[in-house]
């Protein structure tokens, strides 16, 4: 490995999980890449239909340094977990969502895209080959990597003639450091990380080299990430680097509307659904900074970062904290609303859940 970071930088091939699991500190997962047995790959050609994908060791993959993916960002990834539950069988949440927004995404990158049942069913085999990475109930999940890649070579731009669907998993936990303490935001004010006619609405791999920037420069001042404004007009709420955001306001949930410039989570529209049950007022449409920074409680929602409160808000010189340090009530009570329903805690009355 390389002394610097430790990478394996050897041009090669040992991605594959020598770690065993064993040596994963359940306790103490956070959201760092864990190479597991095995990934699923399934090919095919432009014009055609993907068909016969197959389970492979988990490893690196060849691709031709002029393939679509390396050149002109021709890719989308998806993003889903698996929780084991109490009683040892496997969940997994709204899977057939991840499997419409890829289809979406790849209308619009012009790349075919597996049906609804292939992504289903890659899921399923990636996660029964990795069964041994999903940590033991309440101590994780194990996040599964769906990609779409243009992986056929090309010259000029122009759609690849070959594509790749992969689906990998790591075991994980908590995203943000803070873990599930409140993290703080900083909004950025001149970078911005999709605009209108763009691809911000679809999960494409550019969307998050977009931020690295942004991103990078928040977190040397200390923040925990970044919130980005409208390009237009500079002044509506979007997104944050990896997750949507919601505010509230004397029991009034808001979240800004999906418009083609923000990424419409799963996690977002499941917590509008369960406010609304919980008999919350939940309202889509334009946030302002204003209204953010006057709200009484504002968080974050994601696959990946699930419920995650905001405990500060800084735009350009003006820090503003909301509650007493700790996470919102409103926030609280909706993590715990999704949580148990993902982890099978709670009976499944949207039929929301898979079981494998
Ligand atoms: C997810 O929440 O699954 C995402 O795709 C966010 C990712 C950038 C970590």
């Amino acid at each position: 490995t390389c002394a610097t970071c430790g990478c394996n930088n050897n041009n090669g091939n040992s991605a594959s999980s020598d770690q065993v699991v064993k040596d994963v500190d359940w306790d103490n997962l956070g959201f760092a890449f864990t190479p597991t047995d095995y990934m699923y790959v399934m090919k095919c050609c432009q014009g055609d239909t993907f068909s016969d994908g197959e389970l492979q060791r988990f490893g690196n993959i060849e691709l031709s340094p002029s393939a679509g993916i390396l050149n002109y960002g021709q890719g989308l990834f998806e993003g889903l977990k698996a929780y084991r539950k109490q009683d040892g069988s496997i969940l997994l949440f709204r899977p057939e969502e991840n499997a419409l927004r890829l289809r979406s995404g790849a209308e619009r990158l012009c790349m075919p895209s597996p049906t609804i049942e292939q992504f289903l069913e890659a899921v399923k085999y990636t996660v029964l080959a990795n069964e041994r990475w999903i940590p033991p109930a309440g101590k994780g999940s194990l996040y599964i990597r769906p990609l779409l890649i243009g992986s056929g070579s090309v010259l000029g731009v122009a759609p690849a003639p070959e594509f790749t669907f992969l689906v990998y998993a790591s075991p994980v936990g908590n995203y943000f450091k803070e873990g599930l303490s409140p993290i703080n935001l900083i909004v950025e004010t001149n970078m911005h990380r999709a605009s209108p006619g763009g691809t911000g609405g679809v999960k494409t791999v550019g969307n998050y080299a977009a931020v690295l920037k942004a991103q990078t420069e928040a977190k040397s001042k200390g923040y925990s990430d970044v919130l980005y404004l409208d390009s237009v007009h500079n002044k509506y709420v979007e997104e944050v680097s990896s997750c949507n955001v919601f505010v509230v306001k004397q029991n009034k949930i808001c979240t800004p509307a999906i418009k083609g410039t923000i990424l419409p989570g799963i996690t977002r529209k499941s917590i509008i659904d369960i406010a609304r049950g919980l008999g919350f007022q939940v309202e889509e449409g334009a946030v302002t900074v204003d209204e953010l920074l006057e709200a009484d409680e504002v968080f974050c929602t994601g696959t990946a970062v699930v419920v995650s409160p905001v405990g500060s808000i800084t735009y350009l010189d003006q820090r503003v904290t909301y509650g007493k340090g700790g996470t919102g009530p409103v926030a609280q009570q909706l993590y715990s609303a999704l949580t148990s329903l993902q982890m099978g805690v709670t009976g499944d009355k949207m039929d929301w859940i898979v079981r494998l």
